[in-house]
């Protein structure tokens, strides 16, 4: 008999697909990808990401829906047993610990951000209803991240979303939120490129995304595209393991790994030339854009376009859903673990994650604002949470997959949980996990670090 897990387990192959795809699609992809591109001169950082995404996010997200399917339980319990079962030492349970203090870090912005999405869905739905236009992007933006007030409320609104889905568990509550909404965001998106495709700005912004200058490839570039290729594939905290832990065994993990990896680039590739044809169009700077990015362009063009205002609604609407379907995906390794713990059930476990991830996230609204004179490492303090949590934290908790399934995993695990792969496919595999991922981000938190 299958042995199943204890939070309850995807009803089918694509209830995981559109869960993990909604994990790995977020803000990620619409919010944080065109302005990391934008800030770290497009072309060159594209295609460094694009290729960590492909010799590292991919192995690592396979390895991890590997181990999670193999212990069926949280990141923590399922690492312990691995190392009590195969002799090996505990410390290797640290990757969960590492997973879960970055899951904490990464909600607890990302509830903020998540907070300006439903903002801005608000806004253009009162504007269906005679409220005022956005004529001034940079303005409202402005506005809304000098109130800690305001901030705190959408934060607050946002926050509760995300737990009210995870407190009803993974069927009723994480499966049935996908179902829908996925292919919903994919669609809008697709009408913005669309849109974008009429500004006839598409290929100056293609040609800024895609056209390498290697001159402007630094330490700072290879960090930023290593860390949001883990953050936009949901790596190195376990996310992935999680939501594996919840897959049935039937399901070949190479073929569904692939598909969500694809899924999500796709859909970054695609914010990028939906975005930037209307920066271009509207006589911005494609460099530099800064995390206000999209709140501040893609105003411009909606005031503009007829039924822009549905448009904008349509648009900031779904690009909650994706910030929820990823938020979800943070709080629920913590979640499941507490609840192992026994002391807890699932419903005050969320409860309590939430809660600290939500004032956790005063750091980052007060960034802003009271504290916008804050400067670490260079960094306001969002900006020094992000690095802390997204480009170190991230990479090492995948470095540290990468070697443990790479080198101290048994073979007979790793081969009955990937049935399906063929030989080659397999050795080819576990080289990049034993060698090659663990060298290049190595090489880059070194560089990064000194
Ligand atoms: N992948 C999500 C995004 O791109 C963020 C995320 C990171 C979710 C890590 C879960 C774990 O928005």
């Amino acid at each position: 008999m299958e042995k199943t897990s204890i939070h309850g387990m995807w009803s089918s192959r694509l209830a995981f697909i559109l869960a993990a795809t909604g994990s790995a699609v977020g803000l990620g992809n619409i919010w944080r990808f065109p302005y990391l591109a934008s800030d770290n001169g497009g072309g060159a950082f594209v295609l460094v990401y694009l290729g960590c995404i492909l010799l590292i996010g991919l192995p690592v997200l396979i390895a991890e829906i590997a181990i999670g399917r193999h212990g069926r339980r949280s990141p923590i319990t399922t690492l312990a047993q691995i190392t009590r079962d195969t002799a090996v030492s505990r410390g290797w349970t640290g990757i969960g610990w590492i997973g879960i203090v970055a899951g904490v870090l990464i909600l607890s912005f990302y509830s903020v951000v998540g907070g300006w999405t439903l903002r801005y869905a608000w806004l253009y739905l009162s504007q269906l209803f005679g409220g005022d236009p956005i004529t001034d992007p940079p303005a409202v933006f402005g506005a809304l991240l000098a109130d800690p007030g305001e901030l705190l409320l959408w934060h607050g609104l946002f926050m509760g979303l995300t737990v009210g889905v995870v407190a009803l568990g993974v069927e009723k509550g994480l499966e049935r939120a996908v179902r829908f909404l996925m292919p919903a965001l994919f669609l809008t998106l697709l009408l913005l490129v669309a849109y974008g495709a009429t500004t006839g700005h598409l290929g100056q912004a293609a040609a800024f995304l895609f056209r390498p200058d290697w001159a402007k490839v630094d330490a700072g570039v290879l960090v930023a595209a290593l860390g949001q290729a883990f953050f936009t594939l949901s790596l190195g905290m376990c996310t992935m393991m999680t939501y594996g832990a919840y897959l049935p065994d039937r399901v070949s993990i190479p073929r569904t790994g692939l598909i969500v990896g694809l899924c999500d680039t796709t859909v970054a590739l695609m914010a990028g030339l939906a975005i930037f044809p209307i920066v271009i169009a509207f006589g911005l700077d494609p460099e530099g854009g800064g995390a206000g990015l999209i709140f501040t362009s893609l105003p411009l063009a909606f005031e503009a376009m007829t039924g822009g205002i549905a448009y904008g609604l349509a648009f900031f609407g779904l690009l909650f859903v994706a910030a929820w379907t990823s938020s979800i995906s943070l709080l629920e390794p913590a979640t499941a673990y507490l609840v192992e713990r026994g002391r807890m059930g699932r419903k005050p476990a969320a409860l309590m994650m939430a809660g600290i991830c939500w004032v956790l996230g005063l750091v980052t609204v007060f960034s802003f604002n009271v504290w916008s004179h804050v400067r670490v490492l260079d960094r306001d303090l969002m900006g020094f949470i992000e690095l802390i949590a997204n480009d170190i934290m991230l990479p090492l908790g995948g470095l540290l997959i990468a070697l443990f399934a790479g080198w101290v995993l048994r073979d007979g695990i790793l081969r009955e949980q990937l049935d399906g792969m063929p030989q080659w496919g397999f050795t080819v595999w576990r080289w990049l996990l034993r060698v090659l991922c663990p060298l290049l981000v190595a090489a880059v938190l070194i560089n990064a670090l000194f």
